[in-house]
């Protein structure tokens, strides 16, 4: 196999090598064009002062795109793309990688440029060295995409004058620590989405002064050491702030204004402690707010929160991973469809938790210490999944706050919750669209297959879909069969998921049919093992009657029930669509909504390019 590998390997390099033909020669520079695809490799063969590359003396099919790397190139002057644009008049899209070396870049690299219909122009540069930047360097044209990625100097000055009147649609600088700005008073960026990731910035104030309002669209922060939450204030075209992975630990009232159209705002894995309950005030479009894993242990009180504002906005809010335990300030987010409470300190549920949260849907709760959780907290709700793993929660009564979702509850997850030591099956009965249960890891006793109606009805699944029960995690022995035997003649319509090396008994022999393909127990898969079962299982009936069985368990046999289930699909789709597909509808409509916006005033198709980050999905 290695050697098969070897000789692929030396197979593809004598191709490489086969099909690359010089397609230009010069003093300067040298390049290599292959057969098959755009790119083009060209290497400094020798830095001259002006750098000039002749195009026209480029021998090779012209095409309507190609890629560029420039390898080892030391500077960049206006001759370096003498004859560019002569040569490849017919370029849509022209992609300019340089690797390494990067030390200088004079004024107007691309006057030179004509181009009458304007091509969408990639430049990237990765790992420059000292790249000292000449004022208009890349002025005044547009671009696709500009990344700068791991400038060697450190600390590196950032001389924003380089890109004076030109127009971005994403400008990145990546994985470049120590970041200083440069910039002069009338500078003007055209930039609609700039990132800087995995570095720190210095002066970010500037930064932001230089930007201009009328493009910025979103802004993206992250891993960047930033302790300040900049100001906002003048950016009125801003939809999208993500500051996740910074220092900040306080938000202040002021830094933004009524100009401000933000929809989405990512904070998290920040240090933030306190946030003014005036600080989000102005936001009118807030919808997704994102605070997991920081260090807030309050929302505020009766009287002031910096969620009260937020009322009748926000959509989606993470608050997962805080110090926190009371959480009535959210009760009157009245549209929010998506919240995420998982690993705070929460130890009850109020009756008033969730007063008015009519569009919760999706509500995460896992990783808190909840014990009790008033009946009717769910009220006025329509979740469809509830995430209550990992919780201190004891028993599911007959009186319990399932039932108020019986008309929406499709999903609910009850994983690893220790303290759950009585399960009364009666009260799925009561959830009409229920299609999932995870029981896995719970702590298993013998009331975990209890059915105490509190009527004489019967139960049937009659479901046209079956139930996923997830019991992974717990080992299942022949007396689990017997106390279950009834539950499973209820529900008998089931997909059970249990750990592949599941140990072999009468519950796995006899519930195989039902057991998940995926996974399936490994000693199902061998025959003797079945033949074996089958025979030692074929008197478990009177295993199970010489049991004394401590339960009592109501099972009623009237007749079945039927019930019509036309708008299945439906149900479906709520099902398909997981909480980061909905997230990422969110930012695509918050997109589509600003670029027809801007679309409309300037009469200019601005391609904004991979520009959807959903971010709520990190954890
Ligand atoms: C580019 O420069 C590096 C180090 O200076 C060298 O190792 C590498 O071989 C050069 N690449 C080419 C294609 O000449
Ligand atoms: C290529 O550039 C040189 C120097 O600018 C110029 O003299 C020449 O006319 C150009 N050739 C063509 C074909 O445009
Ligand atoms: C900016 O560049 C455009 C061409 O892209 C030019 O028409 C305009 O005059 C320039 N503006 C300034 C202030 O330099
Ligand atoms: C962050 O940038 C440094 C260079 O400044 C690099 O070594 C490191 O791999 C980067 N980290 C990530 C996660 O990209
Ligand atoms: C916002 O713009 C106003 C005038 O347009 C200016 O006075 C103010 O300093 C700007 N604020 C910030 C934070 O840039
Ligand atoms: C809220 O306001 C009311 C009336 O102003 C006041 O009586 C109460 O003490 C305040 N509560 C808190 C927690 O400050
Ligand atoms: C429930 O109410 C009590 C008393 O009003 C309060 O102390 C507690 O923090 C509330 N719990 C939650 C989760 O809001
Ligand atoms: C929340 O709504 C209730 C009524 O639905 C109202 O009494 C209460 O004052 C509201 N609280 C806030 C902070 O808006
Ligand atoms: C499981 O429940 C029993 C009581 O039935 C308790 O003694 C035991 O500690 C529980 N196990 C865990 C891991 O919590
Ligand atoms: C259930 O049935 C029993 C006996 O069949 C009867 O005594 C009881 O009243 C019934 N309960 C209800 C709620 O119908
Ligand atoms: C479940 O049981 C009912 C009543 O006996 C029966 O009508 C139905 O077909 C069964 N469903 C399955 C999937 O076995
Ligand atoms: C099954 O595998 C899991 C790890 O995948 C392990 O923790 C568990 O102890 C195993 N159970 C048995 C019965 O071997």
């Amino acid at each position: 196999m290695k050697f098969f590998w070897i000789f692929i390997q030396i197979i593809s390099i004598l191709n490489l090598i086969h099909c690359q033909t010089k397609c230009l020669d010069t003093f300067t520079v040298t390049c290599y064009c292959p057969n098959e695809n755009h790119l083009i490799n060209c290497i400094e063969n020798q830095p001259t002062d002006d750098m000039f590359i002749d195009w026209s003396r480029f021998t090779f099919e012209l095409r309507d795109h190609y890629s560029f790397n420039f390898i080892n190139f030391t500077h960049l002057t206006s001759s370096t793309f003498t004859n560019f644009s002569w040569k490849f008049p017919q370029l849509n899209i022209i992609e300019l990688n340089f690797l390494n070396g990067i030390d200088e870049i004079r004024e107007h690299i691309f006057r030179l440029f004509d181009y009458t219909v304007n091509p969408q122009i990639y430049v990237r540069f990765t790992s420059p060295r000292n790249f000292q930047l000449a004022d208009n360097a890349f002025t005044p044209m547009k671009y696709s995409e500009i990344i700068i990625d791991d400038i060697q100097s450190s600390p590196y000055e950032f001389n924003l004058n380089a890109f004076h009147n030109t127009t971005v649609n994403q400008f990145s600088i990546l994985n470049t620590k120590q970041l200083q700005f440069l910039s002069s008073e009338s500078l003007i960026l055209n930039w609609e989405e700039i990132s800087i990731n995995n570095g720190s910035i210095i002066n970010l104030n500037l930064l932001m002064e230089s930007l201009s309002s009328d493009y910025l669209v979103k802004l993206d922060f992250s891993s960047s050491s930033i302790v300040h939450f900049p100001s906002f204030v003048n950016l009125s075209q801003l939809m999208i702030i993500d500051l996740h992975d910074n220092l900040i630990h306080e938000i202040h009232s002021s830094l933004f204004s009524n100009k401000n159209l933000v929809s989405a705002i990512d904070l998290s894995s920040n240090a933030i402690k306190r946030i003014d309950p005036n600080a989000f005030v102005q936001l009118d479009f807030l919808t997704v707010l994102n605070l997991n894993n920081n260090q807030l242990r309050t929302l505020g009180d009766e009287n002031q929160s910096f969620l009260f504002p937020l009322k009748g906005k926000l959509r989606a809010l993470d608050l997962a991973n805080n110090f926190l335990h009371d959480i009535n300030q959210i009760g009157n987010l009245s549209h929010l469809e998506v919240l995420q409470l998982s690993g705070n300190e929460i130890k009850e549920l109020n009756e008033s938790s969730f007063r008015n949260l009519r569009h919760l849907q999706y509500l995460d709760l896992s990783f808190n210490q909840i014990q009790s959780i008033h009946s009717s907290v769910f009220d006025h709700t329509n979740i469809k999944q509830l995430d209550l793993s990992s919780n201190l929660i004891s028993s599911l009564q007959t009186n319990s706050f399932l039932f108020s979702l019986s008309s929406t509850l499709d999903t609910l997850l009850l994983k690893n919750s220790r303290n759950l030591l009585e399960i009364n099956w009666f009260v799925f009965t009561k959830l009409d669209q229920l299609r999932k249960i995870d029981l896995s890891g719970v702590n298993k006793t013998d009331k975990m297959w209890l059915y105490n109606s509190n009527d004489n009805s019967s139960f049937y699944w009659n479901r046209e879909y079956s139930l996923e029960i997830l019991l992974n995690n717990i080992q299942f022995t022949n007396e689990d069969y017997c106390l279950s035997k009834l539950i499973f003649q209820m529900f008998n319509n089931t997909i059970l998921f249990l750990d592949p090396n599941h140990s072999c008994n009468c519950f796995l022999f006899l519930l195989r049919n039902r057991i998940s393909a995926q996974n399936y127990p490994i000693c199902l898969s061998n025959q003797s093992i079945i033949d074996d079962l089958a025979k030692e299982c074929a008197n478990i009936d009177s295993y199970c009657s010489s049991l004394s069985t401590t339960t009592t368990t109501n099972i009623m046999t009237t007749t079945v029930k039927r019930k019509d289930d036309n708008e299945n699909w439906k149900i479906i789709l709520a099902i398909a669509i997981p909480l980061s597909i909905i997230l990422i509808l969110l930012f695509l409509i918050a997109f589509f909504l600003v670029k027809r916006r801007r679309n409309n005033e300037t009469k200019e198709n601005v391609e904004i390019k991979g520009g959807i980050v959903n971010i709520l999905s990190k954890k």
